[in-house]
């Protein structure tokens, strides 16, 4: 099983979000906070409970802890979950409302877009708090839209693994897009660029549609993508569509994508790797987003953001041969040291 200790004996702090003028409810949840001030996005979805949406908030956070370690950043983890109001409403004065509660935590969590928020959004958290990111960029410090960096993230992650698994580049080989929103989208444009086949899948099909006529691309039932003839699955919508039973029946021999928490029970992990599947852990693949976002928090030129985004590819290579020669699977190693560096703040060996 794959085991995650608990590094901060999770959740650390719980906010709860409500604003009834505002029709915020919600909750943000501080995981960890052993390498800093908490960093992690804000979610927006139409939850249909607060249980489920308090539920996702502590699996994304957790993730945030791992991810931020493993990256190399001196931030701890932490995320906001939102419910979409039903039917109108004012996102102005959700989202400012949103930043007062951001603010009162005087800085202990700093936000940013997830899926269902963006750069707007944020300039609205910004009218009430300082601790935002993700805004416009300044000049040449770094800022703007994160999901650009997550996608070049994925594609150094998907470049390395290939090369291990496929021994291969990724020209000439297939890869199923699961979901095409900012992420997706823009990983497709450059995995074509790269040379790569596509076949891509969203539950918005005209979306889907049109990408697929701009690039080239086949077009897939969204229940079906995942199991797909093909060399990458990459998951790019929500989580958890790695479930044990398509788990079983992929067919894809590498998975690398940029959703969070794409294994349904971590312990998936396991039956991928039986299967001679290679799952490149989320987090590690996914950080393209958080280094920006962490750039921009500490007011860092743009110029660095490149660098530490082409670092997850040397990154994945250390963790896939790790992997390999203890037999274990990826995403046990890629905790291991994630942990390793939460409890002693040493990222040097990566
Ligand atoms: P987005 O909201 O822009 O796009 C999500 C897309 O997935 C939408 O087009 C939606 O219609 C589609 N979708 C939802 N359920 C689906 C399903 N069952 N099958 C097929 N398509 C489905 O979100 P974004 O920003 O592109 O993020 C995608 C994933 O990557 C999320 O899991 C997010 O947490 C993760 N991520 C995003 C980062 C970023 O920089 N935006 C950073 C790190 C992770």
């Amino acid at each position: 099983m794959t085991d995650r200790r608990n590094i901060a004996e999770p959740p650390a702090e719980v906010i709860r979000l409500h604003n009834h003028q505002a029709k915020l409810e919600g909750v943000i949840v501080i995981h960890s906070a052993l390498l800093g001030l908490s960093l992690g996005g804000c979610r927006v979805w139409p939850y249909p409970t607060i249980d489920e949406a308090f539920a996702d908030a502590v699996r994304l956070a957790e993730g945030m802890s791992y991810k931020n370690a493993m990256a190399a950043l001196p931030f701890g983890g932490a995320k906001a979950v939102i419910r979409r109001p039903e039917g109108d409403y004012d996102k102005a004065a959700l989202f400012e409302a949103f930043g007062e509660a951001v603010d009162r935590l005087g800085g202990r969590y700093i936000t940013a877009q997830d899926v269902g928020t963006c750069v707007s959004d944020m300039e609205h958290v910004a009218q009430r708090t300082g601790h935002v990111v993700g805004r416009p960029a300044d000049g040449r410090l770094a800022g703007g839209d994160p999901s650009r960096w997550t996608a070049l993230g994925v594609v150094h992650a998907m470049q390395a693994a290939s090369r291990r698994v496929l021994s291969s580049e990724l020209e000439g080989r297939t890869v199923a897009v699961q979901g095409l929103g900012h992420v997706g989208s823009e990983l497709c444009r450059r995995l074509v660029e790269a040379g790569a086949r596509l076949i891509v899948a969203d539950i918005d099909r005209p979306r889907a549609e049109a990408l697929a006529n701009e690039l080239g691309a086949g077009i897939a039932d969204t229940a079906d993508i995942a199991l797909m003839h093909v060399d990458v699955f990459a998951p790019c919508a929500l989580g958890g569509a790695i479930t044990r039973k398509v788990a079983n029946a992929m067919r894809a021999r590498l998975i690398c994508g940029a959703a969070n928490n794409q294994l349904a029970a971590p312990d998936i992990a396991h039956d991928l790797a039986a299967r001679g599947i290679t799952y490149v852990p989320d987090y590690v693949a996914n950080a393209g987003g958080i280094v920006s976002a962490a750039a921009e928090y500490m007011r860092e030129d743009r110029s660095v953001v490149a660098g530490r985004v082409a670092g997850i590819g040397p990154r994945v290579s250390i963790i896939l041969e790790e992997a390999a020669r203890s037999k274990l699977p990826p995403l046990v190693i890629a905790d291991r040291i994630a942990e390793l560096i939460m409890r002693t703040g040493q990222a040097e060996r990566l």
